[in-house]
Order: structure tokens, then sequence, then C-alpha cells
């Protein structure tokens, strides 16, 4: 069936046929489930999170290969990763705090130990935004822009890259449009993953809005086309959304339980049988609060007080643990982000089914909603 009541500004920019975009989640969106979501309609989104530069270049390629359609590469602008936080600024007492409750985690899986000081996070942000600019990739997506990054804007513009970022605060919104992105991404509180914040604030609440209430005060604010994030995993979303002024959606969790996703499969598992209560918002996994299922980990480390250690750095410190657990298929000891959308999530299709799905059930919507709401 022809895609008319879809086509929306933000189709027409991005040359997609649906306005749904696939999260370029990190260590879960690979070439396969990029290429998927491109060919079905939407935008598939490559995850670029700690993927090395030459590394990335391979799986656009792959990409490439896959799909002629147009894709974005997702890259976090993270404040604490333009340079990566250096471990050495962390006094030793925090440290030795942090460690002393990784080693209770530690101690199940078999690993040894340790007291030391986690090494730094990789520093390949600066070399990854010069692949996505050579490579010309259709779509940089991209979250926590700012004011300062004008230039690497224009750079993209230049060289043909559209600009997408994602942001969860209307001023963050107006700082990214005022750098020339073209597309703003709002992110609710219900989102999987880690907020779009810069600062880490004391607790999330002030900057974790929902997306019933955040969508409507940026698309105001900004003359760019919005799309909307957070909680959203069907028709019924895409309706809600475009309701709300958006002119797209972008998924991640929804994604996650697909079959091309990378992530581990007692992951999925658990998405599927959890409901909209299973996730919390903690800062416990990386140091930045984020969203994801409940297990051993974050509820053990809440409970013992035990200081977090900053941004990233925390991630670095436990990042042996995360292994481990990963070998081991234990989901109690790794983050397993997910948003509250998990209530709505009871199957593990093809990622372009998803893209399907979505179109035929808010097609089914906008009809029942033509029967039940009778204007006077
Ligand atoms: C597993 C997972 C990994 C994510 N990784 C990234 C990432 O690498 N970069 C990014 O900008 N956002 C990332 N996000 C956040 C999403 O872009 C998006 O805000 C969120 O998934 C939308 O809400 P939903 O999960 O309810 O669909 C991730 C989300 C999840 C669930």
């Amino acid at each position: 069936m022809a895609n008319d009541v879809f086509r929306t500004e933000l189709c027409e920019l991005l040359g997609i046929e649906y306005p749904i975009v696939q999260s370029g989640m990190g260590g879960v969106a690979g070439p396969e489930m990029v290429a998927e979501v491109s060919r079905a309609g939407g935008l598939g989104v490559l995850a670029g999170l700690n993927v090395p530069p030459d590394d990335l270049r391979r799986m656009i390629r792959r990409v490439r290969e896959l799909t002629d359609r147009p894709f974005g590469v997702n890259l976090w602008l993270h404040p604490a990763l333009r340079p990566p936080i250096d471990p050495r600024s962390v006094p030793d007492d925090v440290v030795a705090g942090a460690q002393g409750q990784l080693n209770r985690f530690r101690e199940p899986l078999g690993l040894p130990p340790t007291v030391d000081r986690p090494p730094a996070a990789p520093d390949f942000l600066g070399a990854a935004i010069e692949v996505v600019i050579d490579e010309r990739i259709p779509v940089f997506s991209t979250a926590l822009v700012g004011e300062h990054d004008a230039a690497m804007i224009r750079r993209c513009h230049e060289r043909g890259v559209t600009v997408m970022t994602m942001v969860a605060t209307v001023d963050d919104a107006r700082a990214a449009t005022s750098a020339g992105v073209d597309v703003i991404v709002a992110q609710g509180g219900e989102a999987g993953g880690h907020r779009s914040i810069g600062d880490k604030p004391v607790t999330p609440d002030a900057q974790s809005i929902s997306t019933m209430a955040i969508v409507p005060v940026i698309v105001d604010a900004v003359r760019v086309p919005v799309v909307a994030a957070g909680g959203i995993a069907d028709g019924r979303g895409l309706v809600a959304a475009l309701a709300l002024g958006a002119s797209g959606i972008l998924l991640g969790t929804r994604f996650v339980a697909t079959r091309e996703s990378m992530a581990a499969e007692y992951w999925k598992k658990r998405l599927l049988e959890s409901d909209a209560t299973a996730t919390t918002l903690t800062d416990v996994f990386s140091g930045l609060w984020a969203r994801g299922l409940r297990n051993r980990f974050s509820e053990e480390y809440r409970a013992s007080g035990a200081p977090v250690l900053p941004p990233l750095v925390q991630r670095s410190a436990a990042n042996d643990i995360y292994a481990q657990a990963a070998k081991q298929q234990d989901g109690e000891f790794s983050p397993m982000w997910a948003g509250q959308s998990i209530g709505l999530i009871h199957d593990l299709p093809g990622a372009g089914d998803v893209v399907h799905a979505i179109v035929r059930e808010a097609r089914q919507v906008l009809r029942a909603l033509d029967t039940r709401v009778r204007l006077a």
C-alpha cells in the first residue's frame, strides 16, 4: 500500500518512506539491524559507541553492501567523553569504596578482587566523527550537540550529512538548533538507556520529563522536525506522537527484542518476560543516569550506599564484571538497558517486521479513531 498518511516532513528530509527511526544503540544495533530497518522504509542507525574508527568504517561499508537506502550512524557526544574523564582525578577513598562493592560482584563470577584505579575510557570520538563525515553518511545521529558544535555541523552539511540530535530539555533543543542541527529527537523519561543530558544532575527527575509532556514543548520551541522517543513500541505510539506535533518516532527498546539485535539472549528473554515495573533509573552501571532492567547489580549496589565513580569511569571500573557476566550468560551482573515500553513487547520479530507492524497498526488506529471520535 502506498504510504500517504505517514509521509511527514521528516520522510522528505531524510528520504525515507515511514517516519520511524531505529536508535543506534551501543552494542545492539549492527549492520544487519540497520539494513533491515532501512529496507523496510524506516531509518536504520548504526551504533558507533565505543567502536574503534576502523571498525566503524568497516561496519558502514557492510551496511552499504546490504542496502542502498538512507541510514544513519550514532555517536554519543557526551561531555564526559570529550575527552574521557581522567580516573587519576578520583580521590583514593572513592576508588576504594566503589571497588569494595564491585568486588562483591566479582566473587560469585569467579573474578579476582581488585582495588586498582580503572583505566580511562577509550578516546575514539574525534576520529569517529571524521569517519562519519568522510563516508558521507546520510544521517549523523548524535546525543548532546551544543552550540560549540556549530563548526562540526557546518562540515557535515558541506558533505551532505544531515544532523539529528537527541535532547531531553527544551533549553538543549534550542541550543542544538542554534548550532544548526536539522532534526531534534525529544527524549522522554520513559526511554531506555542513558538520559540525553550533559552535566550529571544529583537526581535525574528534573530532567527526566515524560514523552507526553516534553514533545509538544519542544515542537513549539524549534522550527526543525521533531522526533518523539521514549516509551513508544507500536502503531498507537506513532499516532500519538504525530498528534503531539512530532514528525516521527525513534524506538530503542522495541528493537532490542528483534532477531537482528546483538543484545545477549538472556537480555532479550528478560525483556519479553517483564512488564513496565521492571525498569529503574540508576547511575551504578556507568556513572550516568540510565534506565535499565533491575537486577542484583543495580539493587545491591544502590542498597550498599557505596560511592559511584564519575561518569563512564564507573563503567571502566566494572567492565571486567560485565564481560564475565556476558560470558556466563548471567543477567544479574551487567546492564540491560530497557525503557518503560517493555510491557508492550511480547515477541521477537525481525527488525523490518517492526517497521511494517507499526505502520499497519497506526492505520488501524486512525480508522478506529475516525469511528470513535466524532467532531461536533
Ligand atoms: C539498549 C539501548 C542502548 C542505547 N544506546 C544508545 C546510544 O548508544 N546512543 C544514543 O544516542 N542513545 C542510545 N539509547 C537511547 C535511545 O536512543 C532512545 O533515547 C531510547 O531508546 C528511546 O526510548 P525507548 O527505549 O523507550 O524506545 C539506547 C537505548 C537502549 C534501550
